[in-house]
């Protein structure tokens, strides 16, 4: 093997071969490069909100110094996802709570993260993992309290850490108190109208007023007993019969969201990632869809669909922008929107709605370097038109794991969900690839998510046993579907102990045996961990020129991927069945894996190079 670290900068060298050339080939507009962004740009530039804030002048990686100005922090900020049930339990009840993420906070920033995002730690059923909010003013018991919150939030401040919280408007759980009023109030009632409330079809209104399904299975519409105990009307429920959706052409609606988005404003909390924010304003007069039986969880891909990404909701979101700049330093929202194409997602992100988006699109490509690069370079020049920075998404709570996906034949992920089995996952090789997948999406211009036990390379649990399964697709899909608990499992903190660390009352969701061998303390100091590879990419990442855009590299293979960020750092990760020759350059910097003898990249191996 030829000598190269697999970490660690400046340690060993591989110099330039003498007159080996490099061609740079087309630049990908990166912020405000292209045409129909320019009139966007400007009105941003003269509000100061795209100031570039890594101001490198030394030699490009020559590791200097990171400044961060507050207001745009979050332009090519790194988010970690914290699945609250999950993360670490404090109090040993055997789910995950505030107080464990509070000692776990030292984690967490070294690491080298800029925020977490929380997801929903409210009063809950957890029917659907918490986005069955029933009081999206307080904190589940069984994740801590307002006060332990407001703590967390000033320690996270204090180690240089912001804050997203998950908001959930397009739905509440049953138990909200408005949904308990609006059963008891009956038909016509001012309650009734904050939901969506229609009569059946047949002359008993039997028949549910349409075919529209729910997106984890069965019909999107269930039928209530009236107060007077006959059979009634049929709410709407995108998801879980559970989770009622609100009806936001009531102006009591959009006023109460605006009202809880100041209250967490207010604790000090810097924004929030929004659930289904492609959802909430519907077309309830719409068609009956065209359903296709071998796809459940596939929703009909139909222009004008009734009930997403309709253009009125980017009214709610002028007015939520509204209240987001009103604080200093001005507050964050990132859109959950399951949106295609790319130019139906920019529209989330015109100068006065929302910041930023995740982009499942990445997510969804295919481990091969024609789906990769055709995804990149839609999402840099696409949201570029509208002056917002691109995002890059591997791994979340309702996708399968990628060392998993990565591991089998299929490597596209399908709608978000991580339901089908799709063939048997060579683990060794998914991790392989998961590791060069980290440094290709660290090394993009933008912003990254990591959802918890990505660096650590944790796989998807296919195994769990049935009686434990709690994910509503499970049940709505008739058993057909095991749902998303696979990526839930709780973390293994310890090589052994109960849970492995994740706290004293064992864990909500059985943790595979073997699981100690990914956990923290196994990997902390092992320089070939994916946790050191994640923590070393992640703080060489800050040397990388964040104002300098994507220029792909054209003098390598077509199953190569390759780019320069300015003219001194490069990316190559190669996806092809043979070691490719790198291109010119001064030094390794970071390797996903070892060279070859000849100091070739091999199959599924990515490096960083100072060129
Ligand atoms: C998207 C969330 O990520 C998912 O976990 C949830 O089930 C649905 N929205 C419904 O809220």
């Amino acid at each position: 093997m030829h000598d190269v670290p697999l970490l660690g900068v400046g340690v060993n060298r591989h110099d330039t071969t003498p007159g080996a050339s490099r061609k740079v080939g087309r630049e990908v507009p990166g912020d405000g490069e292209s045409h129909e962004g320019k009139k966007n740009r400007g009105a941003a530039r003269r509000r100061g909100r795209h100031a570039r804030r890594r101001t490198c002048r030394r030699a490009v990686l020559g590791w200097c110094p990171v400044t961060q100005a507050s207001r745009d922090w979050w332009r090519d900020a790194v988010i970690y996802q914290v699945y609250i049930r999950s993360f670490a339990d404090g109090n040993g009840d055997g789910e995950g709570d505030i107080a464990g993420l509070r000692e776990r906070l030292p984690y967490v920033r070294d690491l080298g993260i800029d925020a977490l995002w929380i997801n929903p730690w409210y009063p809950s059923p957890l029917n659907d993992g918490g986005y069955d909010v029933a009081d999206f003013r307080d904190i589940d018991p069984r994740f801590g309290d307002l006060v332990q919150a407001k703590s967390l939030l000033d320690e996270a401040h204090g180690l240089g850490l912001k804050v997203l919280l998950d908001i959930v408007p397009n739905h509440s759980s049953w138990d909200h108190r408005w949904f308990r009023e609006a059963l008891a109030a009956g038909p016509g009632s001012p309650e009734r109208a904050r939901y969506i409330f229609r009569d059946g079809r047949g002359p008993d209104g039997a028949l549910p007023p349409n075919n529209w399904r729910s997106v984890f299975g069965g019909l999107a519409w269930e039928r209530v007993t009236e107060p007077d105990g006959t059979p009634g009307q049929w709410y709407f429920h995108i998801f879980d019969v559970s989770q009622p959706d609100f009806d936001w052409e009531n102006p009591e609606v959009r006023a109460e969201f605006l009202d809880i988005l100041r209250f967490w404003f207010d604790l000090g909390v810097d924004g929030f990632r929004i659930d289904v924010a492609h959802g909430m304003v519907k077309n309830m007069a719409g068609p009956d869809l065209p359903y296709d039986e071998s796809g459940l969880l596939d929703r009909p891909s139909i222009a004008d669909h009734p009930f997403f990404d309709r253009d009125g909701v980017h009214d709610i979101y002028r007015g939520w922008r509204e209240v987001a700049d009103s604080y200093d330093p001005p507050r964050l929202y990132v859109a959950e929107a399951w949106v295609e194409p790319a130019e139906r997602l920019a529209r989330y992100l015109r100068d006065d709605e929302l910041h930023s988006a995740f982009n499942f699109g990445y997510l969804k490509s295919a481990w091969t370097a024609a789906d990769l690069r055709r995804s990149i370079d839609d999402s840099v020049s696409t949201l570029a038109s509208v002056g917002a920075p691109a995002t890059w998404v591997l791994e979340n709570h309702d996708v399968e794991r990628v060392v998993t996906r990565y591991g089998r034949d299929v490597t596209a992920a399908g709608t978000g969900h991580a339901g089908k089995a799709k063939g048997p996952v060579d683990v060794e090789l998914g991790t392989r690839r998961a590791r060069a997948a980290a440094l290709l999406m660290l090394a993009l211009p933008g912003g990254a998510y990591v959802y918890q036990g990505q660096e650590l390379g944790l796989p998807e649990v296919l195994d769990l046993p049935e009686g434990s399964l709690q994910d509503p697709v499970w049940e709505r899909s008739g058993h057909t579907e095991r749902g998303r608990d696979g990526c839930r499992v709780p973390l293994p903190w310890s090589v052994s102990g109960s849970s492995y660390g994740f706290g004293s009352g064992g864990a909500w969701l059985p943790q595979p045996a073997g699981w100690g061998e990914l956990s923290v303390e196994a990997e902390d100091g092992d320089p070939a961990s994916m946790l050191s590879l994640y923590r070393d990419g992640l703080r060489l990442r800050r040397s990388i020129p964040s104002v300098e855009p994507l220029t792909w590299i054209d003098e390598t293979a077509d199953d190569v991927v390759a780019f320069q960020r300015g003219r001194g750092f490069a990316c190559v990760v190669n996806l092809g069945a043979t070691p490719s020759t790198l291109p010119a350059h001064r030094e390794v910097i970071l390797a996903s894996g070892p060279l070859d003898a000849d100091g070739r990249l091999p199959t599924d191996t990515a490096v960083w190079l100072a060129v």
